[in-house]
């Protein structure tokens, strides 16, 4: 474990210090519409004390949502700090009372500025969405509209906690002007939403290509997270934003669903582990499964030879696998042989796909852009396969 550096005793880098500021300043702008962030940002912005605890972080960590997830650790962990009681996560969002959160705020950051400077120099922020799950449930049964009734091996890279993995557990609500449609399990209690700006559930249903049933399931992550791990999950659950509604509620839901049988995550690199991954997701879900690799918001932290060294590893087991499609939901410019914007999109998330099918690549497609929690979609299906 690094040395937790004590937030009084050591001298403050002035610079370092007024470049926080400035980020939570920055924060706390962009963020406006968030009641309890943006203001108790706008206060440390201009408060040395509380700031000054974002200075223990670790190299590229220094970073406001850092800080925000510390304090969520604490008042979830310690709901009768005076804090708690301005947090959806904690009490409700309908018991939140009216007023100003910061002096019960500042109060309990500098009265546990200890345990929140331990937990900042020994953590970075992770995340695992669940509500990403809508653009999940399109593309796999874009991917899956030529394989027939074929079983689907899913391999996630940079799985996190492997919640995505449960896609099919949950129910996915798309809305329409052409009509809501369901993916995935209607009864659950895992309930995810995003408007569909194009109809292509719609379509879907009108061709047969419902979700396939997955068979198979394996994750790989540099930094995996257990959900039998209760720190570990609580930490996850911390780097969420209180006050985006439902949000915490649907990762609490997706955690105990998955919890009883949680999908393997393999720990590593996503280009070394990949074709273990494939072999351990194809020994459950059977040779004739259709495998789909899928990276949400992982691939982007790849460097580029690496994306390129990851392609040529999909590439690889093009020849080992007769139905292989790699589904990313990326920011633009990440996936190789992608074709589209290089530029900034609307949702920041593009999804692609692209298909190897007995060994032959079909043309890869950009399917469309996404918000990247799957709140909107707007995408269209591919080329049917020749
Ligand atoms: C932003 S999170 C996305 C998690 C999940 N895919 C989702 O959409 O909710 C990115 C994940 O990628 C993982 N990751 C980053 N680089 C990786 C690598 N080279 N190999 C495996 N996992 C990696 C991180 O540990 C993290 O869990």
């Amino acid at each position: 474990m690094p040395p937790v550096p004590d937030p009084v005793q050591s001298s403050p880098d002035p610079v370092r210090l007024a470049r926080i500021q400035r980020r939570f300043s920055e924060f706390a702008t962009e963020y406006a519409a968030l009641p309890l962030y943006s203001t108790v940002c706008r206060r440390v912005a201009g408060d040395d004390e509380t700031a000054s605890l974002l200075l223990a972080a670790r190299p590229g960590q220094a970073r406001p949502v850092l800080w925000l997830a510390a304090l969520h650790h604490l008042v979830l962990s310690r709901p009768d700090l005076p804090a708690a009681r301005w947090y959806p996560s904690v009490i409700g969002a309908a018991t939140v009372p009216p007023g100003d959160p910061w002096p019960d705020v500042r109060r309990t950051v500098l009265d546990h500025a200890d345990e929140l400077t331990r937990l900042i120099a020994t953590h970075g922020t992770q995340t695992n969405e669940v509500n990403r799950a809508v653009y999940v449930a399109v593309g796999l049964a874009a991917a899956a509209a030529d394989s027939g009734a074929a079983p689907l091996a899913v391999v996630e890279l940079g799985a996190s906690a492997g919640l995505l993995l449960g896609v099919d557990h949950y129910a996915v609500e798309l809305s329409s002007p052409t009509g809501p449609v369901l993916l995935g399990d209607g009864a659950s209690p895992v309930r995810c939403s995003g408007e569909d700006r194009t109809g292509v559930g719609t379509l879907l249903m009108a061709s047969g290509a419902a979700l396939p049933a997955v068979r198979g399931r394996v994750g790989v992550d540099l930094d995996p997270v257990d959900l039998a791990a209760v720190d570990e999950v609580r930490w996850l659950e911390s780097c969420l934003w209180p006050e985006v509604p439902g949000r915490v509620e649907r990762f609490r839901a997706a955690v105990d669903l998955l919890r009883g049988d949680p999908p393997t995550v393999l720990r590593g690199d996503m280009v070394d582990r990949l074709t273990e991954a494939v072999d351990l997701a194809r020994a459950d879900a059977g040779d004739g499964a259709h495998v789909v690799v899928l990276s949400s918001w992982a691939m982007t932290y790849l460097p580029a030879p690496r994306r390129r060294d990851l392609a040529a590893v999909l590439d690889g087991l093009a020849g080992t696998v007769s139905h292989l499609s790699w589904l990313t939901a990326e920011p633009p410019g990440c996936v190789p042989g992608l074709d589209g914007p290089e530029v900034p999109v609307e949702g920041g998330t593009v999804l692609g796909l692209q298909r190897w099918r007995h060994g032959h690549a079909l043309p890869a497609a950009v399917l469309g852009t996404c918000h990247p929690h799957g709140a909107w979609i707007d995408v269209s299906l591919p080329p049917s396969a020749p």
